[in-house]
């Protein structure tokens, strides 16, 4: 399977600091086969940062969040067809801090899956336990309730264009990862569910609190099939470092 390192700046780094993150980036990460790059910048940063990358087919750029009407009178709304028509070849969704600061629902976040779908884009569908539900030892049926409600009604061939990031909400931004063997045990039940519905494919992700020091820890679990990663990608220097400890873990 594919490794996927992806770069998630939130609500950070404008189009002038994303061409010069650009800049000192490609100058210091080549392509490897077998690894692919994603960065998702907010909106207003998006062309930029394609811009920046167009040369690498190995990197792509893809949007935060989406609302899922495709058009129309929804003022301060960005639509799917929208960020792909700024270079975004994907999408996250169901992010924690979309659920948890801004009240989306699985309604919604299974819409956002549907519209990303449907303008030719990547969803990244995040999903995640919080740390009561963790302690309430309720991590995997809380996991697989939000895999089935963002992915209901997908048929097998849309369910394999996804991507699944695992992100327990207690390790995001916080210092706090998953052990490497936690986070394997999740994704096993995700991997389950995933192949029980043809979806064999679709890489997994882990995050929460990535940083260059756990990296090659969390991906010798062979489980994982990359990280998305978001405090330590906001430095060049920084997330290249993630880089070169993934790219020493799962050599090409
Ligand atoms: P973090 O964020 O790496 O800063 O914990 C990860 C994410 O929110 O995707």
């Amino acid at each position: 399977m594919i490794m996927i390192l992806a770069a998630n700046w939130k609500m950070h780094i404008t189009p002038t600091e994303a061409r010069r993150f650009g800049e000192r980036f490609l100058a210091r990460i080549g392509p490897r086969p077998g690894r692919r790059l994603v960065f998702f910048p907010s909106a207003v940063a998006l062309e930029a940062t394609a811009l920046g990358f167009r040369e690498r087919s190995d990197i792509s750029v893809g949007a935060q969040d989406v609302y899922w009407e495709p058009k129309g009178a929804f003022t301060g709304a960005i639509s799917a067809p929208l960020v792909a028509g700024a270079g975004a070849t994907a999408a996250l969704v169901g992010h924690s801090e979309r659920r948890h600061v801004f009240g989306e629902t699985e309604e919604d976040t299974h819409r956002k899956v549907r519209a990303v779908l449907d303008a030719g884009l990547t969803p990244f569908l995040c999903v995640g336990e919080t740390l009561e539900q963790r302690e309430r030892e309720e991590t995997e049926p809380v996991v697989l309730t939000q895999l089935e409600a963002a992915t209901a009604r997908l048929s097998r061939a849309e369910l394999a264009r996804l991507v699944l990031a695992y992100e327990p909400v207690w390790a995001i931004g916080t210092g706090r990862t998953a052990t490497p063997s936690d986070a394997a045990q999740v994704h096993r039940v995700l991997r389950e569910r995933l192949v029980a519905r043809g979806g064999d494919g679709v890489p997994i992700l882990y995050g929460g609190s990535v940083n260059p020091g756990n990296t090659a820890a969390l991906l010798g679990e062979w489980e994982l099939d990359g990280v998305l990663v978001g405090g330590a990608s906001l430095d060049p220097d920084t997330w290249s470092q993630v880089i070169e400890a993934a790219d020493q873990v799962r050599p090409s």
